[in-house]
């Protein structure tokens, strides 16, 4: 029987560095040169959906991203689907009468399906979210028998902050010390329910695609910022443990402080880099300034902010009613255009989506 086609279809959330990977030291296994912290959204919201399927009658392995056929010939994808494959088990679906041997897996293809519900390289972690996803659901097709932590050094391979998708809640990505990266994994910290008073609130400031992308910037850093190598070595380590000591405790404002320290040591080691790279713009500097100012009127802070390659900010507000406070705000001072909707609005020319 030749016209079978077998399908899994999986759901990852993208995550958000609080303490900021930015650096690598082996750029083919994507080993970090410290380790990071994240949280992982939830799914409804920002979000990859991935449906692989198997087929006798696919010549090739092929890709489609949002609709579009994309080259799956680009190393990552390749270290990816063959450290997926050489860990294939036989699959058997008595009801449709398929019978996948071990061995099949070498010469069967794939056809890969993902859409993004969010903006593609635009700063806002769909690669985490796009790798986590596509090896969860290879893994689930070929039946392979690891367990999250090696599958996340899987995705690790395909995107460094992938790794941390494939846990919701607090998530630590542990650079590890083996040359082979099996020990560069994802570990959770805390489960989604630990902390659920917490809001986090997505302004899209620009759904433009990033100038710089991760892998040049992250390059150039290593090359050229003394601060990327002493925040690498002094501070991270230190940050990393009193991270986790707030996650523990829910002490927010501990959290907040590091939090906002973290992303902005990131956009110094950017600028630090030759030739300096700018990811944040105008509207990125007045969120902060905002943010700064509201948290110093208020005597503790109320809402950590965080930017990752690009200028879109993620506000992560104590409670809900600092969140729908903050939300107010935001509308003051970015007014929408009339007729958008609560959830998602513009900001000047860019919308903002809530959690
Ligand atoms: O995994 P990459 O190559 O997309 O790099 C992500 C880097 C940051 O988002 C800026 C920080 C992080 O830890 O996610």
């Amino acid at each position: 029987l030749q016209n079978w086609v077998l399908m899994v279809t999986a759901q990852t959330p993208t995550n958000i560095a609080v303490i900021k990977y930015w650096g690598k030291r082996d750029e083919t296994l994507i080993l970090p040169v410290n380790d990071s912290i994240s949280v992982t959204l939830d799914p409804e919201h920002l979000c990859t959906t991935t449906t692989v399927a198997v087929s006798p009658s696919f010549e090739n392995d092929r890709m489609w991203l949002n609709g579009k056929e994309i080259s799956l010939s680009g190393g990552r994808f390749q270290n990816c689907l063959r450290e997926i494959r050489c860990r294939a088990n036989s699959v058997d679906d008595e009801d449709k009468g398929i019978h996948i041997k071990k061995e099949d897996w070498d010469r069967l293809h794939v056809h890969i399906a993902s859409y993004n519900n969010f903006p593609t390289a635009a700063g806002l972690a769909s690669s985490a979210a796009g790798f986590a996803c596509l090896v969860f659901s290879l893994a689930k097709l070929m039946n392979l028998k690891e367990d999250q932590g090696a599958l996340s050094a899987i995705a690790r391979q395909g995107s460094g902050s992938a790794c941390r998708s494939l846990y919701g809640g607090f998530v630590k990505w542990v650079m590890g010390n083996d040359d082979n990266g099996s020990d560069s994994i994802a570990v959770q910290l805390a489960n989604e329910a630990h902390w659920d008073d917490l809001v986090i609130i997505i302004a899209v400031v620009s759904s433009q695609q990033k100038e710089t992308s991760s892998t040049t910037g992250m390059r150039e850093s290593v090359e050229t910022s003394a601060l990327l190598h002493h925040r690498a070595q002094e501070v991270v380590p230190k940050r990393i443990l009193q991270m986790e000591e707030a996650i523990r405790t829910h002490d927010f404002p501990s959290f907040a402080r590091l939090t906002c320290a973290d992303s902005n040591q990131f956009h110094a080691v950017c600028l630090d880099t030759c030739p300096p790279i700018f990811y944040m713009n105008d509207t990125s500097h007045r969120i902060i300034s905002y943010v700064e100012k509201w948290n110093r009127s208020a005597g503790t802070p109320q809402v950590a902010y965080t930017f990752d390659a690009g200028p879109n900010a993620v506000l992560i507000a104590r409670n809900r009613e600092v969140a729908s406070l903050m939300l107010q705000r935001l509308l003051f001072y970015f007014p929408p255009p009339p007729a958008t909707e609560l959830t998602s609005y513009v900001l000047g020319d860019k919308s903002i989506l809530k959690d």
